[in-house]
């Protein structure tokens, strides 16, 4: 099959070329790719380098979040078919959905319902589940609440703030300027632009969502009501609120999360926003250009 695989830190980057099929284990179907998305910085994450016994795995293929059809089933999985449409999160430390096709534990997808398209779902799985257990879990959002969403515009703040909204919350949505009109588009009250506004005039927030980290994040504790919390994607908070909490979490597969993703994107009540799109062989450009896009870079084998 054809795959953009990486093979040294400081080697080419990614490459085009023919890969060996996926190696398949027990519990997992092979996905015919359509659609792939990806973090800009997870070239960096371990996972990318080496397997969970610590092991070297280059040349690897990255991209974590995938839609496409089931092509093959193993043994140990159900509730999937040949043929069907499916969407989720692959492994960290296994190949990704840079490629024709990906061996993924049959646990980490959903069925796609018919009315989302492959390229949206690809943008659906990661930013979705971070959002998801960023805001309900670890942050306990609740409606009629105030959230603070720093990073509006990117893939995981997008659909933050959307989810926010449909759970009836007051979001403040931050970021770059360009981010504001999608920003406030996706259900925000008000937009922070953190590179002219004053992030401190903001106050008396339940909830920070930090998906920026550094001097953002470091700013955010004086922003929360007394009992409120500071969730992080990113980075530990280094200053913890006087009276509240903190989390940093890093996302987990969640089969039921993923099923409740699709529902709402198929209700129209979130959607998924594509800034860019290129075929698996610009599968470099695309790394290259996502920073400054909005939303996510989808992939097309
Ligand atoms: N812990 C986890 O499980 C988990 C899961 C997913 C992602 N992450 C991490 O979370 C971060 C966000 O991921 P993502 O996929 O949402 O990335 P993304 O799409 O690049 O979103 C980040 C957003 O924040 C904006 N931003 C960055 N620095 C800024 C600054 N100083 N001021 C204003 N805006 C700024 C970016 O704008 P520009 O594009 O213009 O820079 C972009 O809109 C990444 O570091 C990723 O590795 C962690």
């Amino acid at each position: 099959m054809k795959a953009a695989r990486i093979h040294q830190r400081d080697g080419e980057g990614l490459v085009y070329e023919d890969a060996p099929a996926p190696v398949h284990v027990t519990g997992d179907v092979v996905v015919e790719v359509r659609a792939a998305s990806f973090v800009p910085d997870e070239l960096n994450w371990p996972g990318t380098w080496v397997d969970r016994a610590g092991k070297d795995r280059t040349p690897s293929i990255p991209a974590h979040e995938v839609a496409g059809v089931v092509s093959e089933v193993h043994y140990g999985t159900t509730g999937f078919a040949v043929g069907d449409r499916v969407f989720g999160l692959t492994d960290w430390h296994r190949d990704g959905a840079a490629a024709e096709f990906v061996a993924v534990e049959a646990r980490n997808l959903a069925l796609l319902p018919a009315a989302l398209d492959f390229t949206s779902a690809a943008a659906l799985p990661l930013a979705g589940l971070t959002a998801w257990q960023g805001l309900f879990v670890h942050g306990g959002l609740q409606a009629g609440q105030r959230v603070v969403i720093h990073g509006a515009g990117g893939g995981t703040g997008l659909l933050a703030v959307q989810l926010a909204h449909d759970a009836g919350a007051h979001v403040i949505a931050t970021g770059r300027a360009k981010a504001a009109t999608i920003a406030n588009e996706s259900g925000a009250c008000r937009f922070v632009d953190l590179e002219h506004d004053r992030l401190e005039d903001i106050e008396d927030v339940d909830l920070v969502f930090d998906t920026i980290g550094g001097d953002i994040l470091a700013r955010s504790a004086g922003l929360l009501r007394p009992g409120g919390a500071l969730v992080s994607i990113t980075a530990p908070p280094p200053v913890a609120p006087a009276d509240g909490r903190t989390a940093f979490f890093i996302v987990e597969p969640n089969h039921e999360q993923l099923v409740e993703l699709a529902q709402r994107a198929e209700a129209g009540r979130i959607r998924p926003h594509v800034g860019a799109v290129f075929p698996l062989a610009d599968a470099a450009r695309a790394f290259a250009t996502k920073r400054g896009t909005l939303g996510k870079v989808v992939l097309q084998p």
